[in-house]
């Protein structure tokens, strides 16, 4: 029976979960792929560090050990962020090496790189854990979805956030009180930034966006807004609204161009995705073709990473035993334009104290209305106070334009303070 060696970069939480999985799966390998799968090798950075259940004569902290050994035939890059797990990538595969990687960060900002290489060198690289985790989403748009027109791409794609705003929505938590149970919980980190200001999601619309639409989006495309300014405010409104607050990666292909943001929305409850919660993510895509599709389950986690980590390394395997590395490269075949996220067109949910006058809104609807902005609805609460609490939801409107619109409104007198401005869905 054949032997295909592998070796992992990497023993975190990842790489952990897929020494654990693939050997766990080592008894149907033949069956699976043809082939009996070997780790040969793994790179760590410490050496010193103790590895539960790992045979300790398969650490290296020596990256030539593994580029030089011409049996190794996969690399699996578990190590995270940009160097030198981009320098691995790339001399992997000009080593003749076939690559799987659940870099996203890396993948948002090189993959144009990567895939080129991998293309010059008939090398297979994929990176299926590189968005949301164990959910099957980057194979089914490069392979199932393949004969869409896909028009629209949405996506709960962080489990801290989602979390975070479910504790608020369901156990009215403020966003503080929130984070820090995430925190005990081990769903966000010491330095929540990345995923509370939108960071990780905007990578992962990235690559999405890059791979429904076949055009180039990086990281720098995408409009990041956090959920850290969500108040219990918000989310009360929103229960009064038939509504849910989400962190939403939302990427469109509009004949302007394509849109491409993460940013918190009011979003329906009869929405597929208002019912995602806690941890878990989902993506919605809409093809014109499968019409509306949605794919759910764990963004993150040792072994839902592993499990789309692993599918990546049995189906290089295959297509070793095979004969044919290398057959789904690069799918952006086409330049688009990408927008500047002022050319957007959301509609909006704004919430401001205001003095409670005569005349006082009929104010800020002729500022509105200088600015192209149509009110949907308003309500006002606390009327019979000097300050009144105003919430307006407007019709679609370019960004550019609310936000000019907003830069008046907070030098008005008669406002005292925009406290939230959230788009709705
Ligand atoms: N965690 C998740 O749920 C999840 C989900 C989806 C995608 N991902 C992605 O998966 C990747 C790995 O994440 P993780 O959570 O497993 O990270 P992690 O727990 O921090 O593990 C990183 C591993 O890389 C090793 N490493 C770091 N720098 C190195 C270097 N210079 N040379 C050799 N080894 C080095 C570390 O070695 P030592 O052990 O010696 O310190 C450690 O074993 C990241 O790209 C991440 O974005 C993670």
């Amino acid at each position: 029976m054949k032997k295909i060696k592998l070796a992992l970069l990497g023993l975190g939480t990842v790489g952990t979960g897929v020494y654990k999985l693939l050997n766990m799966r080592s008894d149907v390998m033949e069956q699976t792929i043809g082939a009996q799968l070997e780790i040969k090798k793994i790179l760590v950075h410490n050496m010193h560090k103790k590895r539960e259940g790992v045979d300790p004569a398969l650490l290296t902290d020596d990256w030539k050990e593994i580029v030089e050994d011409d049996e190794i035939r996969i690399v699996v890059e578990v190590i995270g962020r940009i160097e030198p797990a981009r320098t691995m990538i790339l001399e992997a595969l000009r080593a003749g090496k076939n690559v799987v990687s659940a870099n996203k960060d890396l993948i948002a900002e090189q993959g144009r790189e990567l895939l080129d290489t991998a293309q010059e060198t008939g090398a297979d690289f994929l990176f299926e854990a590189a968005v949301a985790g164990g959910i099957p989403i980057i194979r089914p748009l490069k392979q199932c979805l393949a004969a869409n027109e896909i028009s629209e791409v949405l996506g709960i794609v962080n489990g801290t956030t989602n979390y975070i705003l479910t504790k608020m929505f369901e156990d009215g938590m403020e966003f503080d009180d929130a984070l820090k149970k995430a925190q005990e919980l081990g769903y966000a980190e010491a330095d929540p930034t990345a995923d509370v200001e939108g960071l990780d999601a905007g990578r992962k619309v990235a690559i999405m966006a890059s791979i429904a639409f076949h055009s180039r989006v990086v990281f720098d495309d995408v409009y990041t807004e956090g959920i850290s300014k969500i108040t219990a405010a918000d989310i009360a409104y929103a229960k009064e609204f038939d509504s849910v607050i989400k962190l939403l990666g939302v990427a469109r292909n509009t004949p302007e161009g394509i849109e491409a943001g993460v940013y918190p929305v009011m979003l329906d409850e009869d929405h597929p995705l208002a019912s995602v919660r806690n941890s878990f993510n989902a993506v919605f895509i809409h093809g014109d073709a499968v019409d509306d599709a949605m794919f759910y389950g764990r963004g993150a986690g040792e072994m839902p990473t592993a499990s789309a980590v692993a599918g990546d390394v049995i189906d290089v395997a295959r297509d070793i035993v095979y004969g044919c590395t290398g057959r789904i490269s690069c799918t952006c075949y086409r330049q688009l334009r990408v927008k500047p996220f002022g050319e957007a067109e959301n509609k909006f949910f704004i919430r401001m104290q205001v003095k409670n006058r005569p005349g006082v809104l009929a104010q800020i609807a002729q500022v509105f209305g200088e600015h192209e902005v149509s009110i949907a609805r308003v309500v006002q609460k606390n009327a019979k106070t000097e300050q009144a609490e105003l919430v307006i939801v407007t019709e679609k409107v370019k960004e550019l334009n609310m936000k000019d619109a907003l830069e008046e409104l907070t030098k008005m007198e008669n406002i005292s303070e925009v406290s939230s401005v959230i788009r709705e869905f």
